[in-house]
């Protein structure tokens, strides 16, 4: 996969499944992120192919819940994220998808307190060696890229020689989210810090950190001189910012938002997420759509709430007809 010049969707827990993506894609995203998932948690699942929706899937045995969902459609751009403390794991989860997917990638900025105690995320930023060994072991058993995302560290100079560290590794790009591991995500992204990083290597740097508006992708490439950038909240909030038409206004992307989660059958707890973390930026959970959401109880619920009954019947119809079930 090539990484220059290109407008990313970033890795997202809840948020950024299939709909997203795609949706994401349609409005002008070029690679698109999944969200990160715990190699422990694959390797408790099997891959499925789904002939009913045209998915691949990745279930969990036993539960049968769906921990991942792709398809064909955006299988030249989608990046698997993983988390990750260990090569030998690592591997085998990634071998898991690999020919599913367009590149795989290792979240190494996560500052939760769930990831640090199980040495993953930014856990990482402090085990050289470690990222060394899962990076190498990737690159070197499986056909598909190997990229990872960091975070800045403490000073500059120490952010530099991680990444020349990781870049020997022969990864094929490196995305930089522009914050410290203490900082909060009000903090202001320290554009100059991932523009120490992209002058210090040859491989792509995907800049990432506050952009929120179509113009924001040339300032930060400006200000950083990489030629790509990632986006997490300005996507959530309303994802036809990607668009260099300009935004279309959020109450249409999230009505488009419901009828991807009710093609793809998405998991109900990642579409209602991701619906309440709109409306908590453009409006209020308390008032009566974000009470509804927060009821509701299966996507015809929500296609009740945003008027797409006729959509979600027709879609669940030709399911009936095609699918045989
Ligand atoms: C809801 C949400 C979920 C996130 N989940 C992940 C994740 O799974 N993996 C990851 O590397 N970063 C994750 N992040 C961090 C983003 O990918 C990104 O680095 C950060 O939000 C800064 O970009 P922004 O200023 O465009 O929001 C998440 C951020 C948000 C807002």
């Amino acid at each position: 996969m090539e990484y220059r010049n290109k407008l990313v969707l970033a890795p997202m827990v809840r948020v950024g499944t299939l709909p997203l993506r795609l949706l994401a894609a349609d409005y002008g995203a070029d690679i698109t992120y999944g969200e990160e998932i715990i190699d422990h948690k694959m390797l408790k699942c099997e891959r499925q192919v789904n002939d009913f929706l045209g998915t691949i899937d990745l279930v969990e045995k036993g539960t049968g819940s769906v921990v991942f969902r792709t398809c064909a459609e955006e299988r030249s751009r989608v990046v698997f994220q993983m988390g990750t403390s260990d090569a030998v794991r690592a591997l085998s989860a990634a071998q898991m998808v690999c020919k599913d997917v367009a590149a795989v990638d290792i979240n190494m900025g996560c500052p939760k307190s769930f990831s640090i105690s199980g040495g993953m995320g930014a856990a990482l930023l402090s085990k050289p060696e470690l990222i060394h060994d899962i990076l190498t072991t990737l690159r070197r058993n499986l056909d598909t890229p190997v990229t990872c995302k960091i975070r800045l560290l403490k000073c500059p100079q120490d952010t530099v020689e991680l990444a020349r560290r990781i870049e020997k590794t022969g990864i094929s790009a490196l995305a930089v989210h522009g914050r410290k591991v203490p900082d909060r995500p009000r903090d202001p992204a320290k554009w100059n810090e991932i523009a120490d990083v992209v002058a210090a290597l040859s491989i792509p740097v995907i800049a990432n950190g506050d952009v929120f508006e179509y113009d924001d992708f040339q300032r930060i490439k400006d200000a950083t001189g990489a030629s790509s950038v990632m986006v997490a909240r300005g996507a959530l909030w309303n994802v036809s910012m990607f668009s260099p038409k300009g935004k279309i206004p959020w109450e249409n992307v999230k009505r488009e938002y419901v009828r991807k989660s009710i093609l793809w059958d998405n998991d109900l707890k990642s579409t209602k997420h991701t619906l309440k973390e709109m409306i908590m930026h453009h409006s209020c959970l308390e008032l009566p759509e974000g009470k509804a959401v927060i009821r509701s109880e299966n996507l015809e619920h929500l296609a009740q709430l945003y008027g797409e009954e006729n959509y979600f019947q027709q879609v669940t119809k030709n399911r009936g007809v095609f699918g045989g079930g």
